[in-house]
């Protein structure tokens, strides 16, 4: 078959090029966004007079025609016709002919493609951010049914201070505001058409970039051809952005599994997210939460793909670049299907209230409230965390927690304890204590709660 790009080769190409050259096994579910791009292309064509008007109405009809041919699965891909920039050109001109034949005026496949990920990137980043908000509601949903709920706090995973269930909850909600504020950012990046920077240079031709930037939604085009008709930052942004969404999942589920574990007795997961063992009969394994850990490493290398692919190329497009879909997809994908179970675990797992609680008076978790009760009656800080210590210690040797340490040796160890000592020990005490504005206690998790329904219209 004659090649587009034919004309001043004697050879036929090897077939082991065309294989392994091809990317039409990866590139075509850009298809859509290659019609779109061709339509605006056309349509300004026509506005500069380098197409008539009826040569630019046909060519859109028939795009749009072949449009839903391909979404049917009805195109046959062919590996000698590469990629699918060029699967759909030819298609074009076997159904049109000359007419056809004009559509690539004043464009390259480099600008070409550029445009097509652009288009695809902006709608993958609208879906993650939707899969986001998701994830978000699910989380926001469930903190009014746990609002009862004491949860130890860890740092180091050792028991630290008590906060309410809802107070994690929130935490991961605005871990994934602050992913989908970078993939707002990102966008903004994403918002510029390399549609007319053709190869490298730009054109001799009169086409109009500012007409096929506004077609498209874009909101400028891009100042300098070269560099637009090679850049990959915003798959690489955008690939990042990922890779932190999945980090934030794996550091999640990671927090889940550990809950999950009899050693723990946190947490009960649906049996419809549990898997079994095939030779022991009790096991209930988190697989789901696992795999949402692991899968992050494939977002993660595709990231590192991504920066080891651009970092050495010359301006501006080299083949190398046709590379960057494997990536970009294998992250959207991963990433997208990692959140898509996440939001349905994190809405029907349960807190086992009963095991929780029994074991919530272990750790000294109201040892800093009994500090800043100290702090209160006048004690310098560090005077006061010396004291609670040296109270912890007591309790370790008596195997008491500081609740049971009677009112006599609590105030042999600082003179400035009184009675009213009893209102901060004990962990439910404790949590009801914290009070500063995005603390754990009652209050500030109310307001929280109340910031995000109003934000997400829970
Ligand atoms: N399939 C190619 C890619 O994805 C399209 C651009 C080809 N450009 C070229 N000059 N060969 O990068």
């Amino acid at each position: 078959m004659a090649k587009a790009w034919g004309g001043r080769f004697q050879q036929q190409t090897d077939a082991r090029v065309e294989e392994f050259t091809e990317s039409i096994s990866f590139d075509s579910r850009l298809a859509e966004a290659d019609i779109i791009g061709s339509q605006a292309h056309a349509r300004m064509l026509a506005t500069v007079g380098l197409l008539t008007a009826a040569e630019a109405d046909q060519i859109v009809t028939e795009l749009e025609d072949i449009r839903g041919v391909i979404a049917r699965g009805e195109l046959p891909f062919r590996t000698e016709l590469e990629d699918i920039h060029m699967h759909i050109e030819s298609e074009l001109i076997r159904r049109i002919g000359d007419t056809g034949r004009k559509l690539h005026t004043g464009r390259s496949r480099n600008d070409q493609v550029a445009t097509d990920l652009k288009l695809w990137t902006r709608d993958a980043i609208a879906r993650i951010d939707g899969l986001l908000v998701n994830l978000q509601r699910a989380f926001v949903g469930r903190c009014d049914r746990d609002l009862d709920v004491v949860l130890p706090g860890y740092t180091h995973l050792q028991r630290a201070m008590p906060v309410l269930a809802p107070h994690f909850w929130l935490a991961w909600v605005e871990k994934f505001e602050r992913d989908r504020q970078r993939l707002r950012d990102c966008l903004t990046r994403v918002n510029i058409s390399p549609l007319g920077a053709a190869a490298l240079a730009g054109t001799s031709l009169p086409i109009d970039r500012h007409e096929t930037a506004r077609l498209l939604g874009f909101t400028e085009p891009a100042r300098n051809s070269l560099d637009v008709s090679s850049d990959r930052d915003f798959v690489i942004e955008f690939v990042f952005d990922l890779s932190l969404i999945a980090a934030h999942l794996s550091a999640w589920a990671e927090e889940w599994i550990i809950w999950f574990s009899t050693e723990f007795g946190f947490l009960k997961l649906p049996d419809a997210f549990t898997t079994g063992s095939s030779i022991m009969p009790q096991k209930r394994n988190p697989d789901v939460l696992e795999l949402i850990r692991g899968k992050s490493a494939r977002v993660m290398a595709s990231l590192t793909q991504l920066q080891f692919l651009t970092k050495g190329l010359p301006m501006a497009y080299n083949r190398d670049l046709q590379e960057d879909k494997l990536a970009l997809f294998a992250a959207f994908d991963t990433t997208a299907a990692c959140l898509e179970l996440a939001e349905p675990l994190a809405a029907q797992a349960e807190l086992q209230r009963d095991r929780i609680a029994a074991r919530l008076e272990e750790g000294f978790l109201d040892a800093t409230m009994l500090m800043e009760y100290l702090i209160g009656k006048g004690v310098p800080m560090r005077t006061a965390h010396e004291t609670v210590g040296k109270l912890v210690a007591l309790c370790d040797s008596r195997k008491c927690r500081l609740s049971d340490l009677p009112l006599a040796d609590l105030q042999s160890a600082c003179d400035r304890i009184a009675a009213d000592v009893s209102k901060v020990l004990g962990t439910a005490n404790a949590v009801a204590a914290l009070r500063s504005f995005g603390s754990g206690g009652r209050d500030p998790v109310l307001e929280q709660l109340h910031h995000w329904r109003t934000r997400l219209k829970n």
